[in-house]
């Protein structure tokens, strides 16, 4: 009963915090729908509109940038109000931008929140999650993104034939971001930074009430203990020795997560699906929902299998999939082979198969790992440098996509991205440690012990 009791009070806690994944998933994927009308209303030309777009993924590099020491400093806490205010106040300016600038400002700044929140959230759910269900917890971030994206599809239909309706197609950020804001200042901060700054009384308070009939003593005794052992947070330390690996697998993730090709699904699905032969404007964007649908629908799948079966059997199963599936739709577009009618429904099926593998397994599995092998007073750093690398990658990717149809044709280019998947098993294989059930504070000893076997 008692454990019953706690596991609801974490999932609440993990709920709430995950706002800010859904603010992440709705206002990336918003802007798909309210461009049509932007487009219209100022008459922009292809470089603002490629400004107006990219204008949030420039502002998540920089938020993740330079906040990586302050929530390691400040606290996860604070770090998610902040988060929660700028969504708030950019959801209003853009909503009401009177020129193309304002609102290219306003995008930046929405921007600059879900680059932090990218990391702080997964971060600090990882930190007041129990070992036994962290997977799961942390995870359910992911699924805010992608119920983030999705809503963000239903939303933009909505109120597309209301007059200014990209307006409030924005304006709607506003409310999950109120949630999160009074939401988050009601919780306390993760007891394992508490128990960095030496806030020990507090720590006990929070660990009494998710850990309860626990040896407290104990825990906050190997909580310090690795915090003793444990590099401060500063640019030199990222680079010591005992870094070194936990930075590869956190930036190799991020490379694999963006680099084989996810982003080109969520943001040009309905081109891909044209080019296959979707003529009507309707049939794709139907068959983009449907992507979006699987794509929840199979992150759940992989919270309920990720602290049962483990990470790494999710990883292999997952990019396998990517792979034949990425295979599969370079087959359906190649010259090589004429599937005539079919062609368009071998596509989808494959992009659907692609979506479902990609969320079982690198969607949620990369945001995992990234909050779980770091040292906790170096944690919101080395996460917000991991993070950094994936807003720079997804960048890279939707900026090149267009050029890369050109130049390699579809089949090429999905082609491309099933090698670059492969390297990511062998990137699994060789790199990432099992985590499951593993105490936060014994992974980097579990990390070192890897190192040492993959280098001796
Ligand atoms: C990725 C995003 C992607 C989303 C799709 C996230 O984990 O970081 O780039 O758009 O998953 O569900």
């Amino acid at each position: 009963m008692e454990n019953k009791q706690t596991n609801f009070l974490v999932y609440l806690i993990a709920i709430i915090a995950a706002l800010g994944g859904l603010l992440f998933g709705y206002d990336t994927g918003v802007i798909s729908g309210a461009l049509l009308f932007i487009k219209d209303q100022w008459a922009l030309s292809a470089y603002m509109e490629g400004l107006v777009v990219s204008s949030v993924l420039i502002g998540a590099v920089v938020g993740a940038a330079c906040s990586g020491k302050i929530t390691d400093f400040l606290g996860r806490k604070i770090v998610i109000i902040v988060t929660a205010v700028i969504f708030f106040a950019g959801s209003i300016a853009t909503a009401c931008a009177i020129n193309p600038l304002l609102l290219i400002f306003s995008r930046i700044a929405i921007g600059i929140a879900i680059g932090i929140a990218s990391y702080s959230v997964p971060l600090y759910i990882s930190e007041i999650s129990p070992n036994n269900i962290r997977g799961a917890l942390v995870s359910l971030n992911q699924l805010a993104i992608t119920i983030g994206i999705l809503s963000s599809y239903f939303i933009d239909r909505y109120f597309a034939s209301f007059e200014h309706g990209w307006r409030y197609m924005f304006l709607i950020g506003i409310v999950p971001s109120l949630i999160l804001g009074i939401g988050m200042l009601c919780l306390s901060d993760t007891p394992r930074w508490l128990i960095s700054k030496n806030k020990i009384d507090e720590a006990k308070k929070v660990l009494s009430k998710i850990n309860p009939g626990e040896n407290l003593d104990s825990i906050i005794a190997e909580v310090k203990q690795s915090i003793e052992q444990s590099t401060e947070s500063s640019f030199r330390n990222l680079f010591v020795e005992n870094m070194k690996v936990p930075l590869i697998i956190g930036i190799g993730f991020m490379f694999f997560q963006q680099l084989t090709g996810i982003n080109t699904v969520i943001y040009y699905a309905p081109k891909i699906f044209q080019m296959a032969g979707f003529a009507s404007a309707k049939a794709a964007i139907t068959a983009t929902v449907a992507v979006g649908i699987v794509n929840v629908l199979f992150t759940v799948v992989s919270i309920r299998l990720i602290d049962k079966i483990g990470r790494k059997p999710l990883l292999y199963f997952g990019l396998s999939g990517m792979v034949i599936s990425l295979a599969f739709l370079g087959f359906a577009f190649s010259p090589l082979f004429a599937f005539g009618i079919y062609l368009k429904w071998l596509a989808i099926a494959s992009v659907i198969c692609y979506i479902a593998s990609f969320a079982i397994s690198l969607g949620p599995i990369a945001w995992l790992i990234i909050s779980e092998i770091y040292p906790t007073k170096i944690r919101g750093l080395a996460m917000s440098v991991a993070t950094v690398c994936n807003w720079g990658f997804n960048f890279i990717v939707g900026f090149s996509f267009p050029s890369l149809l050109k130049n390699l044709g579809p089949s090429g280019t999905f082609w491309l991205f099933s090698v670059l998947s492969i390297c990511g098993l062998l990137f699994c294989y060789l790199f990432v440690p099992e985590t499951k059930g593993v105490e936060l504070e014994e992974i980097p000893e579990l990390l070192n012990q890897k190192f040492k076997k993959l280098f001796n």
